[in-house]
C-alpha cells in the first residue's frame, strides 16, 4: 500500500500531536547495563554484568532489562534499540545457572522477558564481538536481527552435553533462523559456531572481519531505521512476527523440560563441577564439553580439567 494524497485523520493528528504527547525515554543508572540514547530514536544498550568477568545471565541482568522493556513499552520516540557488550572477548557467556531449581523465576521471568520483547514497537538488534552461549544466544536469538565481528565470536548451545535442554526458549528462535537440520545439528551436539559459519547458515545476519567494520554497518542502518515512522516499523516487525514467532506456551514448556533434567543427580554433579576460574577455560567450553565424560581422574591436565567446568 502506497500513501495517498489525502492523510487519514489517525495520521493527521499522529503528525500533529505526537511531538507534543510525547517525552523523551527517562532510565534510571542500571547496575548490570549501561544505556545510551543521544539520538531519541536509537537506544545503545551495553551489557556490563556486575560481579563477574564474562557477563552471566543472572537474576540482576534479568530484572535491569524487565525495567528497561516496561520503559519501552511505553515510548514513542525509541524506534530501535542495540545489544552490545563492553567485556573484552564476551557478549554473554551463558546463564548463571545458580538459581533456586524450587523457585526458577529467572527462567520464567526471562521467557516473558524475551516474549514481551518481541511484541515491542522497537525494533532490535545484537551487535556481537565475543563469547555467546546458552541463555546468552537464547536471548541473541530471540532478537530481531544479529551482526556479529570475526575476532572473537563463538556461538552454541552447550545444554544437551550437560544432561539438560535450552531453557529460556531459545531453540524455538534458533529453528526458524537456521531450519531443522542444523537445529538439530547445533542443539544436540553443543559444537560451537563462529560469526562466519554463523552468517552462513542464517544464526546471525552478516559477519565483519572487525568491529569497526561491523559499527559502520549497524549505525548506518539504525540511522536509517530512525528516519522512519516507528508505528511503521512496529507493523512491519508485527508482521514478520506473525511467520516467525514461536508461541510463548513452547517457549514455557521448554522450561518446564529444561527444570526436569536439571533435578536429576547425575545432571546435578555434571554441572556443579566447581568455580570457573579463568576465562580462557570459558571461551573454548564448547570444544573442551566431551571431557566432561572422560572422568575426573583420568588424567587431564589442570587447564583442561578446568575448562571443562561450567561456570557456576
Ligand atoms: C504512543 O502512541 C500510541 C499510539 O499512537 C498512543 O496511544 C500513546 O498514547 C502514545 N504514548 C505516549 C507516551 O505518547
Ligand atoms: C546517573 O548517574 C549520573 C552520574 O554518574 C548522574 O549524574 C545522574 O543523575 C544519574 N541518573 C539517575 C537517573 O539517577
Ligand atoms: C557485587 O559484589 C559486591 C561485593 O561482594 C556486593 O556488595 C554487591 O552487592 C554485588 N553487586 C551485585 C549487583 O550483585
Ligand atoms: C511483560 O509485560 C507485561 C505488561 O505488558 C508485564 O506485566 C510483565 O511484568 C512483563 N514481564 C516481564 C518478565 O518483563
Amino acid at each position: 500500500m502506497f500513501p495517498t494524497n489525502l492523510p487519514s485523520p489517525i495520521s493527521l493528528l499522529g503528525l500533529s500531536l505526537l511531538p507534543v504527547l510525547t517525552t523523551a525515554l527517562q532510565l534510571p543508572n542500571y547496575t548490570n547495563i549501561i544505556t545510551s540514547n543521544t539520538n531519541p530514536a536509537v537506544l545503545d544498550v551495553t551489557f556490563h554484568v556486575a560481579n563477574t568477568t564474562i557477563n552471566l545471565w543472572n537474576s540482576g541482568l534479568v530484572s535491569d532489562l524487565k525495567d528497561l522493556v516496561s520503559r519501552l513499552q511505553n515510548d514513542n520516540d525509541t524506534k530501535v534499540v542495540v545489544f552490545r557488550s563492553d567485556v573484552p572477548k564476551y557478549w554473554i557467556a551463558h546463564a548463571d545457572l545458580n538459581f533456586d531449581i524450587d523457585n526458577p523465576t529467572i527462567v520464567t521471568d526471562s521467557i516473558y522477558l524475551i516474549n514481551n520483547m518481541t511484541n515491542l514497537q522497537q525494533t532490535t538488534i545484537g551487535a556481537v564481538s565475543g563469547v555467546v552461549r546458552g541463555g546468552g544466544n537464547e536471548f541473541l536469538v530471540s532478537l530481531d536481527m544479529r551482526f556479529a565481528s570475526k575476532p572473537h565470536t563463538l556461538l552454541g548451545q552447550p545444554e544437551v552435553g550437560l544432561g539438560i535442554i535450552p531453557g529460556l526458549g531459545g531453540i524455538q528462535f534458533l529453528a526458524r533462523l537456521i531450519g531443522r537440520g542444523r537445529a538439530m545439528e547445533y542443539v544436540l551436539s553443543d559444537n560451537d559456531i563462529n560469526a562466519a559459519d554463523a552468517e552462513r547458515i542464517g544464526w546471525i545476519n552478516k559477519a565483519f572481519d572487525t568491529d569497526e567494520e561491523m559499527e559502520g554497518y549497524v549505525c548506518g542502518l539504525t540511522k536509517r531505521l530512525a528516519l522512519f515512522d516507528g508505528e511503521a516499523i512496529k507493523a512491519g516487525r508485527t508482521a514478520v512476527n506473525v511467520a516467525t514467532t514461536p508461541d510463548v506456551e513452547d517457549l514455557l514448556e521448554d522450561e518446564r523440560v529444561f527444570i526436569e533434567l536439571y533435578r536429576k543427580p547425575s545432571v546435578q554433579a555434571r554441572t556443579k563441577l566447581g568455580t570457573l576460574d579463568d576465562n580462557d577455560g570459558e571461551r573454548f567450553f564448547g570444544e573442551a564439553l566431551p571431557l566432561l565424560y572422560a572422568g575426573a581422574a583420568a588424567g587431564t591436565g589442570a587447564s583442561r580439567r578446568r575448562s571443562v567446568r561450567y561456570g557456576m
